[in-house]
């Protein structure tokens, strides 16, 4: 239990540039203090104790402002940003390393009961403020949905979805590689970090040419010596790190 709740305050502090440090997150976050209740509630649910699990969720609501139903199974650091007015209902399932903020709702659109009617959401999807997720479809992994979207229908891994109904603006394969490797480790607020700067855009410009010009200059290295063209006398030159250089410069 202390194992999980040490990963759930440092993956705060990793996500959320406000937070200063564990004493704060563990005191002030209404997402953390949810999700912690929501742990009990669930186990109570499990164990068929489905009053106290509901009475806990309850106790959680008033305190957090983040109902979260018993029944719904959230995975591991999931954070909760914010969180007033969230609601999470039955049959959500949540990833891990899940990013939702303020006003979200991962609700239903169907009244039968003992079906699948929430969404759910796959490892480091973000959910943007105000958004609504309708549905019991999936909302891919590393997916973006933008505030104040409502999601009617499935969002593609790593796809950005936005606006009334949602639709995809941008697919994982259409974001250039920075934006993928950023994407793979998280963006606060579900933006890519510098995204707009020209001079750091400019940089990573270079970078990528660089990496690309160490590719071209290894095949033709590899097209001369298979033609029996020696290349022994160049210089061995050290790995041009792209990935490390992008990583420096954001
Ligand atoms: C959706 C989001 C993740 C997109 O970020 P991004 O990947 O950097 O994408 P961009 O900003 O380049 O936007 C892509 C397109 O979607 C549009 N867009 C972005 N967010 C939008 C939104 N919430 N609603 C409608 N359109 C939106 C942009 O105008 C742009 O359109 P264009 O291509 O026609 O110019 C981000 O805008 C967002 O809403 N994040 C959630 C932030 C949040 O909830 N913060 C709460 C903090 S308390």
């Amino acid at each position: 239990m202390f194992t999980r709740l040490r990963e759930d305050i440092s993956s705060i502090i990793d996500r959320d540039p406000a937070a200063r440090n564990a004493w704060e997150v563990l005191t002030c976050y209404p997402g953390l203090h949810a999700v912690v209740m929501h742990r009990i509630s669930h186990a109570c649910w499990g164990w068929g104790l489905k009053w106290l699990g509901r009475f806990i969720s309850h106790l959680a609501r008033g305190l957090t402002g983040i109902e979260i139903h018993p029944g719904a199974t959230i995975g591991r650091r999931v954070f909760i940003d914010h969180g007033f007015g969230v609601v999470i209902g039955e049959t959500a399932e949540i990833g891990d390393d899940c990013t939702i903020y303020q006003g979200v709702t991962l609700g239903g659109t169907s009244l039968s009961k003992g079906t699948k009617r929430h969404p759910t959401l796959e490892r480091g999807v973000i959910i943007g403020a105000g958004a609504q997720v309708l549905g019991g479809f999936t909302v891919g992994a590393g997916a973006k949905v933008g505030s104040n979207a409502v999601v009617v229908k499935e969002v593609p891994p790593g796809a950005t979805a936005v606006g009334n109904p949602a639709r995809v603006v941008r697919k994982e394969e259409q974001r250039d590689p920075r934006e993928q490797a950023a994407a793979r480790m998280f963006a606060a607020y579900g933006v890519t970090p510098n995204g707009d700067d020209p001079l750091s855009k400019a940089l990573h410009g270079l970078i990528d040419q660089a990496a690309a010009q160490e590719h071209q200059l290894e095949v033709i290295l590899a097209a001369l010596r298979s033609a029996g063209i020696g290349c022994e006398k160049l210089e061995e030159l050290d790995k041009f790190d792209a990935a490390g250089l992008n990583k420096l410069v954001e």
